[in-house]
């Protein structure tokens, strides 16, 4: 038993001090996070450099440190800008293997750095920083998906289509009221967004391993230096907690759900049964078997993708739920499913603005969908009402119009005065309110123009709305 301890290698590890024998390769690869964590290394290394001014500010450490520490991490970051730096899975983690290069560089120096610190609030402060970035690039991203769906907006602010309830013709819309929603939806996304970004932007460094630090450091300016809103205020809070990461795959999870059913709806105009749209070919594949088709791929993989955006937010919930104060090692698991939120995030509202304004619409199809489901009778019971029939006798009176229509096989729109009145049926005091201007109530201009207030379809009303919103995008962004 004794021998066994003398005969152990010499410590291999950062922290392998008190053991006697080698951590086991497949243990050494399981826990390693080094394959994925290693690209926050520009983040682990300004956050070090706020960390070592501080220390050397408050007389922690020598300026002479500090000093070699910047010329030490100065060349680390070219190291790994020029792909030259050597990752090493023995070094776990990409705040180990940094330290480790910085050592070997500088020395003494470099073991002094994690004075006052932990890996545990070292990794809380390098996914914030992380992810403040990643949330800055996602709200430019969604300004840019904004403007690009105003710009087909208003191209089509006065451009009919068949309005759906339940997949059915409802009443008629404009396209670029229907793009206004996903206009309405993205900007709660970016709303959201910056929300996440407040509560991200705090600093856990100075928390140490869980309980704080004997020395006399300054958190204020590390947070000033790193751009931190504020501090974290407790330092068991700081080191546990991944509510910000939570927050943020929720908010990806909403966008990617929003795009989700945008991508339903291309997909569904661009089958050639409906014919609504056409996108560029760039977005499209074709089949290898059958020469004549054109699939919206990029649409369906949003779709697609979508699940596995779904997947991650369970996925750190799930992480979180029982985990007691304060850092467990269940939290590296934070990270893989938090950049892949990211990462499609950021490509999805990349390939999506570029796709919706290269889009081709195809208005006619969509005209002479609306001439067949006779999308204009609520106009006519809304015209017998405002005449003074009751709601619900105007909506019978109009029921049989539409039961007659669909006898004669075309839309309600097709009457002409006599036929419209007849066509009303019994029902007191329904034909004799109808005058001649109730046809140009039934056409589709007419029933779009009649939505004209905040909100509604009527082009007057789907411009002003494109204004405000360009308004709020120019003061937001
Ligand atoms: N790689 C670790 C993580 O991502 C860093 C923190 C490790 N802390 C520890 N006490 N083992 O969570």
């Amino acid at each position: 038993m004794t021998a066994r301890h003398n005969a152990s290698p010499p410590p291999a590890k950062t922290w392998s001090g008190r053991f006697s024998e080698p951590v086991a390769e497949l243990v050494k690869r399981y826990t390693a996070s080094v394959p994925f964590d290693r690209r926050m290394a520009a983040q682990d290394i300004r956050g070090s450099l706020a960390h070592a001014r501080m220390l050397a500010r408050q007389g922690i450490i020598a300026a002479a440190d500090l000093a070699d520490i910047e010329r030490g991490m100065a060349q680390i970051e070219s190291e790994i800008a020029r792909g030259e730096f050597a990752w090493n899975l023995d070094d776990e983690d990409v705040h180990l293997n940094i330290e480790k290069r910085l050592t070997a560089l500088v020395g003494d120096a470099g073991k002094r750095l994690h004075t006052g610190r932990s890996r545990n609030d070292q990794v809380a402060t390098d996914i914030r920083l992380w992810l403040r970035d990643a949330i800055d690039q996602i709200l430019a991203l969604l300004a840019g998906f904004q403007r690009g769906l105003l710009d087909v907006a208003e191209a089509h602010a006065a451009t009919p289509m068949p309005g759906f309830t339940h997949l059915q013709v409802a009443q008629p819309v404009t396209f670029g009221h229907h793009l206004l929603a996903y206009c309405e939806m993205a900007r709660r996304d970016a709303e959201r967004f910056a929300d996440c970004r407040r509560r991200t932007n705090h600093l856990p460094l100075g928390a140490a391993a869980l309980a704080g630090t004997t020395y006399p450091i300054d958190r204020e300016s590390v947070a000033r230096e790193l751009g931190f809103e504020e501090i974290c205020r407790n330092s068991l809070d700081a080191v546990s907690d991944r509510d910000f990461a939570i927050e943020f795959c929720a908010a990806g999870a909403l966008l990617m759900t929003h795009l989700s059913r945008l991508s339903e709806e291309l997909i569904l105009w661009m089958s050639p049964r409906v014919g609504f749209i056409d996108l560029a070919d760039r977005f499209c594949t074709g089949s290898s078997i059958m020469p004549q088709k054109k699939n919206p791929d990029v649409p369906e993989l949003v779709r697609g993708k979508t699940g596995r955006i779904n997947g991650h937010l369970v996925a750190l919930l799930t992480l979180m739920k029982s985990q007691p104060l304060a850092y467990n090692k269940d939290n590296q698991e934070d990270k893989e499913p938090l950049f892949d939120t990211a990462d499609t995030v950021i490509d999805t509202l990349r390939i999506y603005t570029d796709m919706i304004t290269g889009i081709r619409v195809r208005a006619d199809n969509m005209r002479a969908a609306l001439a067949q489901g006779h999308a204009t009778a609520t106009d006519l019971a809304d015209y017998l009402v405002k005449k003074g029939l009751p709601f619900r006798d105007a909506h019978e009176a109009v029921a049989l119009a539409v039961r007659e229509a669909e006898a004669r096989g075309h839309d309600l729109s097709r009457f002409d005065l006599d036929e419209l009145r007849a066509a009303l049926g019994e029902v007191p005091g329904a034909a004799e309110r109808l005058d001649a201007d109730v046809l140009a109530a039934l056409t589709i201009e007419g029933s779009l123009a009649a939505r004209a207030h905040p909100g509604g379809t009527a082009p007057t009303a789907v411009r002003a709305a494109i204004a405000r919103a360009r308004a709020a995008l120019e003061k937001e962004t």
